[in-house]
């Protein structure tokens, strides 16, 4: 299966450090390989709803048409890869990020995309920017992470992390341009949670 690559750009300014570093990495990829670049602030999504024990409607929700949703939706189910490209925002994923992860548990009640069976066996995989030095306090984002890609199970290729404020600033990070070259090479193992290892 040809290898498709949906980069899903998560912070709240154009061509920040996070996306810098996640376009490093991708120039890495054999050609041969298809990257789509979806920015979430493009794509807006409404404020999540958790209908699922509402008992005046369905707990099963129908396919989304023609709007942001769907076109996420599509974009996630067709890529062999999927990258979340999330600046650090207070130790987590940005709030953009957060909401499209939540749309994940609204298309696990859309029965006819067999979403879980979808993306099983499939790649998660993180790029981060962040202020702080210390790579330790970007734990709960990498956990986050982890932990969506074991409840499916995905594979996880973990989080590239690289130091930067102002945007541009990443490209100081020569240890962070150094792992973007081989980040994507990896071969990842399917994901597990904590107590699983
Ligand atoms: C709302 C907000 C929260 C932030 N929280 C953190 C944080 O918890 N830890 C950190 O190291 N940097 C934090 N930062 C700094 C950003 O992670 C840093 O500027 C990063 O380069 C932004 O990435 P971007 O250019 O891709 O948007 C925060 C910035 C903002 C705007």
């Amino acid at each position: 299966m040809t290898r498709k690559f949906l980069f899903v750009l998560g912070s709240a300014r154009p061509e920040g450090n996070s996306e810098i570093l996640a376009r490093k990495a991708a120039e890495q990829l054999p050609s041969d390989v298809e990257q789509r670049w979806l920015n979430l602030a493009d794509l807006p999504l409404p404020d999540f709803e958790d209908r699922r024990h509402d008992d005046s409607r369905p707990r099963a929700r129908p396919r989304p048409v023609g709007d942001n949703e769907a076109e996420l939706l599509d974009a996630t189910l067709e890529a062999t890869d999927i990258v979340i490209v999330s600046p650090l925002y207070w130790y987590s994923l940005s709030a953009t990020v957060k909401r499209y992860l939540d749309y994940w548990d609204a298309w696990l009640e859309t029965p006819e995309v067999a979403f879980q069976d979808t993306l099983k066996g499939r790649t998660l995989w993180g790029v981060t920017a962040l202020a702080h030095r210390e790579e330790e306090v970007a734990e709960p984002l990498i956990g986050t992470l982890r932990n969506t890609a074991a409840f499916f199970p995905m594979h996880f290729g973990g989080v590239l992390l690289g130091n930067g404020t102002r945007p541009g600033h990443v490209l100081e990070d020569a240890e962070a341009l150094a792992r973007a070259k081989t980040f994507f090479a990896q071969e990842p193992p399917l994901a597990r949670y904590p107590y699983d290892s």
